[in-house]
């Protein structure tokens, strides 16, 4: 059985806070998880691969020097990508979902975090050979032992994730979503954490928008941004978290006051007929 994870309601993306983004220092880190903490932002996003498979050990280094305890926090990772690096000996990028893999990877991600369990442990891309009955065993054997709380997935399709959910619940479902990036809107993916009760979370919530490559949707950003007195970024979240299927964004910034910023929006809700303004901007045509 899983333990009742409690995610806070703006997800703090770690990706790019080592290696592969801002290289912070350990203490430049635990001071982005104190901040992140004292706002109300618990919940952070991990991966095995982050970092070349260095992200993990920097903020398991970084938390513990904020001397934070581990139950006011709630650390998602994820497991399955097999990235050719200079810390590993593979020759080709590929998936591995093998229960002594997987389990072996939790075990790394724990002690790279330097914690006892995870909140959730998710299977961070599909794979052609991914075989639920063996998925199945590593994640029971993962529970029964307590090393992780919930467990979910990463980008898969509906389909995908039926047939996994079939041999075991599946809790979450982290996908790509935002204003430029609505596809999980119409191709059932969000329908299906609707009718399974799965917790949906939105990687990139920001898409492409920050970008300013389509006018008419940067045009209408910046006059909703105006009407409600926020930050276009912040105009992006609050599009997110009015759709039913409670979306959670995992949010990437490395900046304290952009994750208080997008905290904050996560409690606007934006008017019906600005939320459909803002569908059309990005479609560029009206809803038939
Ligand atoms: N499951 C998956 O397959 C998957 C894939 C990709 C990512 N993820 C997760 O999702 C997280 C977020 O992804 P993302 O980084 O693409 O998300 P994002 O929140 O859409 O983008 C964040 C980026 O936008 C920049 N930015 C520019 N202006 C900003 C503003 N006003 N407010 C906020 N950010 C602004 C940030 O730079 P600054 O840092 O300088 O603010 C940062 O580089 C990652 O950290 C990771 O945990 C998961």
């Amino acid at each position: 059985m899983s333990k009742k994870v409690n995610f806070s309601s703006i997800i703090s993306g770690t990706m790019t806070w080592g290696e592969w983004g801002k290289n912070y220092s350990t203490k430049e880190m635990a001071s982005l998880i104190e901040h992140c903490v004292s706002i109300g932002v618990s919940t952070f996003d991990h991966a095995d691969i982050y970092g070349d498979y260095s992200n993990e050990a920097e903020f398991g280094a970084a938390f513990k020097e904020s001397g934070i305890e581990r139950e006011s926090i709630e650390l998602i990772s994820k497991c399955g990508i097999s990235r050719v690096c200079d810390r590993r000996n593979y020759m080709v990028h590929h998936y591995n979902y093998t229960k002594e893999y997987i389990i072996n990877s939790v075990k790394q991600s724990l002690q790279n975090l330097q914690t006892d369990y995870l909140d959730v442990l998710l299977l961070h891309r599909p794979s052609p050979l991914m075989n639920p009955y063996e998925i199945s065993e590593a994640i029971t054997y993962l529970k029964n032992k307590e090393m992780i709380r919930s467990f979910g997935v990463s980008n898969f399709t509906p389909s995908q994730l039926s047939m996994i959910d079939k041999q075991l619940k599946v809790e979450i479902n982290q996908i790509e979503i935002s204003l430029t990036k609505y596809d999980s809107m119409y191709n059932g993916q969000l329908d299906q954490c609707i009718e399974k009760k799965i917790l949906p979370m939105s990687w990139s919530p920001l898409g492409t928008a920050m970008n300013k490559e389509n006018p008419k949707l940067t045009m209408t950003l910046e006059r909703l941004a105006k009407k409600y007195s926020l930050e276009v970024s912040q105009i992006l979240i609050a599009w997110l978290v009015k759709h039913p299927a409670g979306i959670i964004p995992v949010v990437g910034t490395t900046q304290k006051d952009r994750i208080s910023q997008a905290l904050e929006a996560s409690k606007v809700d934006l008017e019906l007929e600005d939320w459909f303004d803002l569908l059309e901007a990005t479609r560029g045509h009206q809803i038939e």
